[in-house]
């Protein structure tokens, strides 16, 4: 197999918080990744998509198209925005790097379609240094 890799950066805010759950119950959850007013990151996000590889052009995909399609449905959308407030795909999902991952690989794979033999593979959310959250796609056990 194999596979290509673009990596996008951007700046957003966001809040971890459950309208459904008390402000209590939000606090003993999240955190400080609960404070009312949000809190930012500087996230890179990494998505990797696997294909056939023509003769033709030795290339999986154009790295130029696959960075064209992350900066129309991740950067543009997301970047020195607050997640929670600002952007349409986490209006009602809380903007943890999981959701987010799942979020984008969606809306990924919605540009891809159009790509014959190319396939999402990996879509990789880096908030911090320490931290972060890889998906590789639906599986009915994923959300309880
Ligand atoms: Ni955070």
């Amino acid at each position: 197999m194999i596979t290509i890799t673009r990596r996008i950066e951007f700046c957003a805010a966001h809040r971890l918080h459950n309208p459904d759950l008390s402000d209590a119950e939000n606090k003993r959850i999240y955190g400080v990744c609960n404070n009312k007013n949000g809190h930012g990151h500087n996230y890179a996000i990494e998505v990797t998509v696997r294909g056939a590889l023509p003769r033709k052009t030795g290339m999986v995909m154009d790295l130029k198209d696959l960075n064209d399609i992350l900066q129309k449905v991740i950067h543009n959308p997301c970047d020195h925005k607050h997640l929670n407030h600002d952007v349409a795909m986490f209006e009602s999902v809380i903007p943890t790097a999981e959701n987010m991952a799942i979020k984008f690989w969606e809306a990924v794979d919605d540009e891809l379609q159009q790509y014959h033999g190319v396939h999402l593979h990996l879509v990789r959310v880096i908030e911090s240094r320490n931290n972060f959250v890889d998906y590789t796609g639906p599986d009915p056990g994923d959300i309880v």
